[in-house]
């Protein structure tokens, strides 16, 4: 399995026979280095509802024939703009062609603007579990930490995880390098930092704190990837 940062919480993971596409938040992010129009997938997994998440989900899923797997309300959301979707929920998993997904909790908000700027409810946020050439990556979509990470990491041997670390709107370095002592992975990879001066945290930080405690970090510049 080979993941690829695209910045904020956007990931590229290849495995031996697909390509799936997380958060894809690139028209949008200044320091995107992939535009939408060059994506080839065959699946985008959103986490939640927030725009920063869901991106250019619908005009990737439009132009690939690339199925959205979300939590039910937002794949209803992005069906009604013309997206194949393939709706799940929270503790729910499905065996995909490209491997097993299964959506976890997240304590976050999740709602996205319509055309006249209300938001409308796009269903709880999710962190994801994609399992595919035996190797698993855990996404925790926007979270605060919480206990439950502990069983999350029970449950399923994660090889690697990607964590929220920009505080304001997520967990912070701090509680994010805590989550990885729950969630024992592989390697811990920070996400959803920098994009904006509100959550511009220094990842070396979360990266120092999670080998202090013995696992193993690393902090891919934007457009670059890791090996699992
Ligand atoms: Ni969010
Ligand atoms: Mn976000």
């Amino acid at each position: 399995m080979k993941l690829t940062y695209w910045g904020h919480s956007s990931f590229l993971v290849e495995t031996a026979s697909h390509r799936i596409v997380i958060d894809p938040f690139l028209s949008g992010n200044e320091q995107a280095v992939v535009s939408p129009a060059e994506v080839e997938c065959d699946c985008v997994i959103v986490t939640h509802g927030h725009p920063d998440h869901v991106g250019d989900s619908v005009e990737i899923a439009k132009r690939t024939g690339a199925t959205v797997v979300a939590n039910f309300e937002l794949a209803s959301f992005l069906e009604a703009q013309g997206a194949t979707v393939h709706p799940m929920h929270i503790g729910g998993a499905h065996a995909f062609p490209f491997g097993r997904v299964k959506l976890t909790i997240a304590h976050h908000g999740s709602g996205h603007p319509d055309e006249s700027g209300r938001i409308q409810y796009t269903g709880n946020p999710a962190g994801v579990l994609l399992t595919a050439d035996n190797k698993t990556f855990y996404h925790a979509g926007d979270t605060g930490l919480f206990l439950d990470m502990q069983l999350i990491g029970e449950l399923d041997r994660i090889d690697v995880a990607a964590l929220p670390i920009g505080d304001n709107f997520t967990m912070g370095p701090a509680d994010a390098a805590r989550a990885v002592e729950f969630l024992k992975p592989g390697m811990a990879l920070p996400m959803h930092y920098g994009t904006w001066e509100i959550i511009a945290v220094d990842p070396q930080d979360f990266a120092q704190r999670v080998e202090a405690a013995g696992f193993k970090a690393a902090v891919p510049a934007i457009g670059e990837s890791v090996e699992v």
